[in-house]
């Protein structure tokens, strides 16, 4: 894990969070919701309802226009350069719309966020083949982006966004294409990261991925929460205990080593 837990805060805090879309569209509007340190959270609310834009501000691809959105215990309106980037790459986004570069490969597509991390080739070699192969998608190594299907999209869009084992991982309607089958994987792949400490929030329309869950789910409505419990209190023997289990980023201790 590449958190650079400061375990004092939630992982994700934001305090009456507004968003306005010029020249007059509310998104979102006074959004107050923190997330735990390796908490799971669902986020539902019919189309429109604003999930993607509060994903997007907690990626910082999107400012607020009024209110507090925090992230690792960092303020997002204070921080620039070189910290923001580190906080960037300690955060995986599955997209919506997949944002895959169309001439590249699956391999070069996920590669794109450990090159960032300075990661070794070989272990981005690794860990791209492990996670083709629990994805279901081992024998598109070389395809080019623009020849897969969308399902096929989708889970390279969730592969590249938790190759670089990032503390958070922000899943934009990560299932909206795919079969049960393979839906399947895709939250086993979120559990297992889960496990190894990383904070997942799912924006989804999916109600077979939380219908039976034990895990938080907040639901927005025309940029409201309406529905949703608050989180519980930072769980700081969570992140004790993660900074302890964790060794080298550059060693290639994901959990998939035990395949
Ligand atoms: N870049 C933008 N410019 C203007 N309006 C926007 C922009 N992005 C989103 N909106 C508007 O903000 C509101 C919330 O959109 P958002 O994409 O967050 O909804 P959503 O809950 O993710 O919906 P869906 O389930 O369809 O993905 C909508 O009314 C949308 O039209
Ligand atoms: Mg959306």
């Amino acid at each position: 894990m590449n958190s650079q837990s400061n375990n004092s805060r939630y992982m994700v805090d934001l305090v009456k969070v507004s968003k306005i879309y010029l020249p007059d569209i509310q998104a979102l509007t006074d959004v107050s919701l923190s997330v735990n340190r390796g908490e799971i959270l669902f986020l539902i609310g019919k189309s429109g309802a604003g999930k993607s834009t509060l994903l997007r501000l907690l990626s910082r691809m999107d400012k607020q226009t009024k209110g507090v959105v925090e992230v690792d215990g960092h303020d997002l309106s204070k921080i620039a350069g070189g910290k923001l980037q580190r906080l960037r790459r300690n955060i995986g986004f599955a997209f919506q719309d997949f944002k895959l570069l169309p001439d590249k490969t699956v391999a070069q597509n996920i590669a794109v966020a450990m090159e960032v991390s300075y990661t070794r080739s070989s272990v981005i070699r690794m860990r791209t083949k492990k996670l083709l192969h629990h994805l279901g998608l081992a024998d598109k190594y070389n395809t080019p982006a623009c020849e897969l299907s969308r399902g096929e999209q989708q889970r390279v869009s969730i592969a590249r966004a938790v190759a670089n084992n990032p503390g958070l991982i922000l899943a934009d309607e990560p299932t909206g294409n795919l079969d049960r089958e393979t839906t399947q994987l895709v939250m086993d792949l979120f559990r297992k990261y889960n496990e190894r400490g990383a904070t997942l929030v799912i924006a989804t329309h999916d109600e077979s991925i939380y219908r039976d869950t034990d895990h938080r789910i907040i639901e927005l409505r025309e940029g409201r929460i309406v529905n949703g419990h608050p989180a519980p209190e930072p769980d700081h023997a969570f992140a004790d205990r993660m900074d302890e289990e964790q060794g080298s980023p550059e060693e290639d201790d994901l959990w998939m080593s035990d395949q």
